[in-house]
């Protein structure tokens, strides 16, 4: 009885997981209003939910400032993200456009119409060059809050020339305004921010239950599934006997211990 629920709610957890029928493309009104700032040369703080196609923006925005002649770099946190921008970028714009990639570990075309390079390669280039790129593509820009990391985003930005596009993109920051007052003193221009708060994939949260396999985290109350809280109070209940056993056998090693200590 409760087998065939489990597995009706695995069912329903997992249902809807991989590729989308394909429909026609249709940008959102957050994408386009961010497009049109870049275009506008206003620098841009795009806040939207993970998927919801912050990229489509920057690509967008990269093909503007190519089609006018100028150069755009795109930055990403990680060597990782930035080999695989790098792929996707050159798949569009090449072979109109030369596309580069600058990481500590791999130099090819730096000097091409657009550049994908991790956020500290592009900072200490700005400390030799500054004035190589109209539009300045900050992804992950949320790094700016890392306690070892975020200096990088903080020099990135004070660094970039006033005259390039800023765009910075990201899933979670919580004070966008914050950052964009702050942008406003360092930079001396206004910068947008552009809040999007619906979630194109929605979020479920499971549980890898070690005899069950994966399951719902919560039933359709909203209550702790009753195979999540049973794991737990078994576990509690090893913790306390593992405890006992330890105690036990620490309790006899202690003994000798301290006879061998007081001889
Ligand atoms: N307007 C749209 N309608 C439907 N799909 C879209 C739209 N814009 C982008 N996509 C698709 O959404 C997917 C996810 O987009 P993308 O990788 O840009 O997300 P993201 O916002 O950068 O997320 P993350 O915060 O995880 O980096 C891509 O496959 C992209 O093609
Ligand atoms: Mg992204």
């Amino acid at each position: 009885m409760r087998n065939k629920f489990i597995i009706e709610a695995r069912e329903k957890f997992l249902s809807g997981i991989g590729v989308p029928e394909k429909q026609e493309f249709k940008a959102d009104p957050f994408q386009q209003l961010a497009i049109s700032n870049i275009s506008q040369s206003k620098d841009t703080l795009v806040v939207a939910p993970t998927g919801s196609g912050k990229t489509y923006i920057a690509i967008e925005s990269i093909r503007t400032t190519l089609s006018m002649g100028l150069r755009a770099v795109y930055t990403t946190p990680l060597k990782a993200l930035s080999n695989t921008k790098f792929n996707e970028l050159r798949n569009i714009f090449e072979p109109k456009h030369k596309v580069g990639l600058l990481t500590g570990d791999r130099k090819i075309e730096t000097d091409a119409d657009v550049v994908i390079a991790t956020t500290e390669i592009y900072r200490n280039e700005l400390y030799h060059v500054q004035d190589r790129y109209s539009l300045v593509v900050l992804d992950e820009v949320h790094f700016i809050a890392d306690p070892q990391r975020g200096a990088v985003w903080e020099e990135s930005i004070i660094l970039t020339p006033k005259d390039a596009t800023l765009l910075m993109l990201s899933a979670s920051i919580s004070n966008p305004y914050e950052i964009a007052e702050w942008l406003l003193t360092v930079r001396g221009k206004e910068c947008e921010v552009i809040v999007e708060e619906k979630r194109p994939v929605e979020l479920r949260f499971g549980f890898l239950h070690p005899q069950l396999g994966v399951i719902p985290l919560e039933d359709d109350k909203q209550r702790l599934l009753r195979e999540v809280r049973d794991f737990y109070s078994n576990k509690k209940k090893d913790q306390r006997d593992d405890r006992k056993w330890s105690g036990r056998k620490n309790s006899g090693g202690r003994r000798g211990g301290g006879s061998g200590r007081r001889r």
